[in-house]
């Protein structure tokens, strides 16, 4: 939720800034702006609401000087409506001071009211703002711009990370971060800082994660970091573990359409290294001990969104081989209704960014009430991995598209490997049974693979249903938190009005819905699994199809029972009960790319949304 660059090196800041911003459009694009400090020592605004492409229009068309120091910023509204006025960067101390921000200051205007009883004056409405003035005032007092960001930091409640320039200091970029991400990249002569690594992974590989609560100061040569105190820190270097042509479309038609294709190698690389002599061996884990493993009564796993589907999906595994109680909770309702912790409970993040501000807040809260903390997170550096105890990373590459595709499988593979090593530990399943389950596991990728070649039947039926006003989504036992998946993505890309709902709860009242042609999709589970399971989906299949549904089947291959019932069928391979998930989720997610795709729609960017919501 807005993207930062920063940047100081050579005489190029105009491109490295513009190029960052592209890579980090994800996370915001109702408006982009560059600050840039010309070789004359003049420091050059441009800002434009709308995507990136107008901003990188309007300075084709009237381009800026360029220069060795800049910040860069892509916008997700918060204080002000995505207008030029309020787009970033805001600027201080008469001009001279140029400043960026992701997150939101809370006591903004308290601090806005003080600034004006002082003569300063204000043309936005944004929070950002208030502090760049605040932090020229200091500038003006304290004549440099590390100390003066030491001086305001401490007056700022809320989340945020602050970039800015001063021009009376070309060649120094300074940021502070305080819950709202921050990188660094070192270069060679050069130094960048961005709000994650794929700002800078062209240039460089080399990283730093800046932690809470502290500043940073880069110039071309030498980077430091102090805390809220002006304590110097010791910082360590990462490898970014890939590189920018991961990054990049390489040719598909949008981002959405290549990560939905990587999901075979999302969920590989994801198992890579952790399955050992048959068995999964979760190396990260080893941090907690076997003892404190065992110990776990109570595992709460909390996210939002696509995580969260797959965590409700993980839960019937985790229980099913461990024997833990497992609860799955939205982060942003955990914390606010006093929930039962203690040191015997396991909090489990799910987070594709590391940085949902939901899921922070949630693990920051259960890790002071005495639990212990996992997180399964696909971003090196982020916060949340940080203030966890242990991280297991989905190594699915990096997610542009906004509404998260290998993101969610490779979280699904993470947690059903962190569930096998539990009951392993914990000797709740036999070696025989959990290396059954492994080799399900190894298959998945090759599975994936195949549901993906029937891409075509799903694009036919995407162009088909072009008009359609809503669409239903039913399943059962795990199929039907892959409703609640195929409905979250038909809404978030789509706009079409979705609902995912368990198929046992239809007589309860969705079906009240149904009418002639209503569309619904079932997700129908294997003949081979629970006797009850399929011919209680078939007959809520018959239930609704008796009063005109459409009906859309995500079926095994050879389930022939469905035949008669379905107006259409999706086929995916066979593979046990609790693996079905990763298969039929892709046609789901197909077929929202699609009718977004056939509606004209952005499917990388919805509207309203980014990818990493780093406000609560
Ligand atoms: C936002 C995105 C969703 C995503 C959710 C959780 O709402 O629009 O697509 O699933 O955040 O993101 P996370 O990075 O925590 O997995």
């Amino acid at each position: 939720m807005c993207g930062i660059v920063g940047y100081v090196g050579e005489d190029k800041s105009v491109e490295v800034l513009m190029r960052g911003l592209r890579r980090l459009e994800y996370r915001g694009y109702d408006s982009a702006g560059i600050a840039v400090i010309d070789d004359d020592g003049v420091l050059n605004t441009r800002k434009r609401a709308g995507k990136l492409a107008i901003l990188a229009g309007d300075l084709e068309a009237n381009s800026i000087n360029n220069g060795r120091t800049g910040i860069g910023h892509t916008r997700w509204a918060t204080h002000g409506g995505p207008t030029d006025a309020n787009a970033h960067p805001h600027l201080g101390d008469n001009g001279k001071l140029a400043l960026i921000h992701n997150g939101i200051i809370e006591n903004f205007s308290v601090l806005k009211d003080e600034l004006l009883s002082e003569g300063f004056t204000f043309e936005s409405e944004t929070d950002t703002e208030v502090a760049a003035v605040l932090l020229g005032r200091e500038y003006q007092r304290l004549g440099d711009l590390s100390a003066a960001f030491l001086s305001v930091v401490g007056r700022l409640d809320g989340a945020f990370t602050l970039l800015a320039v001063h021009q009376d200091q070309p060649g120094v970029v300074v940021g502070a971060r305080r819950n709202s991400p921050l990188v660094i990249g070192l270069g060679d002569g050069e130094n960048f800082l961005g709000s994650d690594v794929a700002a800078f992974v062209e240039f460089t590989r080399r990283a730093v994660a800046v932690g809470q609560d502290q500043i940073v100061t880069i110039t071309p040569q030498v980077v430091t970091i102090t805390d809220f105190e002006g304590n110097p820190v010791e910082f360590e270097e990462f490898d970014i573990a890939w590189d920018a042509s991961a990054a990049e479309k390489g040719g598909w038609s949008s981002f959405m359409a290549k990560e939905v294709s990587e999901q075979p190698d999302a969920v590989a690389n994801t198992l890579l290294g952790r399955i050992h002599e048959g068995q999964a061996v979760v190396p990260e884990l080893e941090a907690f001990g076997d003892d404190v493993l065992a110990s776990i009564r109570r595992i709460v796993i909390v996210a939002c969104g696509t995580a969260a589907n797959a965590g409700y999906v993980a839960k019937y595994a985790i229980e099913k081989w461990t024997r833990v109680p497992v609860d799955v909770e939205l982060s942003h309702e955990f914390r606010y209704r006093d929930p039962v912790l203690n040191a015997e409970t396991l909090i489990i993040s799910i987070s594709q960014s590391g940085e949902t501000m939901d899921t922070l807040m949630a693990v920051k809260f259960a890790r002071e009430s005495g639990a212990k903390a996992i997180s399964i997170c696909n971003t090196q550096g982020a916060t949340i991995p940080r203030e966890s105890d242990a991280v297991i990373y989905t190594h699915a590459g990096p997610e542009v598209a906004v509404a998260s595709t290998k993101g969610f499988t490779a979280q699904i593979a993470a947690l059903y490997l962190f569930a096998l090593h539990l009951a392993r530990v914990r000797g709740s399943i036999t070696a025989a049974d959990a290396a059954a389950q492994v080799v399900e596991l190894q298959a998945i990728p090759a599975k994936i693979a195949t549901v993906l070649l029937q891409e075509s039947a799903v694009h036919e039926l995407a162009a088909w249903m072009s008009d359609t006003r809503a669409v239903l989504f039913l399943g059962r036992h795990v199929g039907f938190p892959i409703a609640l998946e195929g409905a979250l993505k038909l809404k978030e890309l789509a706009y079409i009005h979705a609902e995912g709902f368990a198929a046992g709860e239809l007589k309860h009242g969705p079906i009240a819905l149904i009418e002639p042609g209503q569309p619904v999709f079932v997700v129908v589970p294997s003949p081979r699994g629970s006797a009850h399971l399929h011919p209680k989906v078939i007959s809520n299949i018959q239930e609704i199809r008796a009063r005109g549904a459409r009906i859309i089947a995500i079926a095994e291959e050879g389930d022939v029972a469905v035949l008669p019932f379905a107006d259409t069928v999706l086929r995916i391979p066979l593979a046990a009960p609790l693996f079905e998930p990763f298969l039929a989720v892709v046609p789901m997610q197909i077929f929202a790319m699609e009718l977004a795709t056939v509606k004209g729609l952005d499917v990388d960017q919805p509207r309203n949304l980014a990818k990493s919501v780093t406000v609560e």
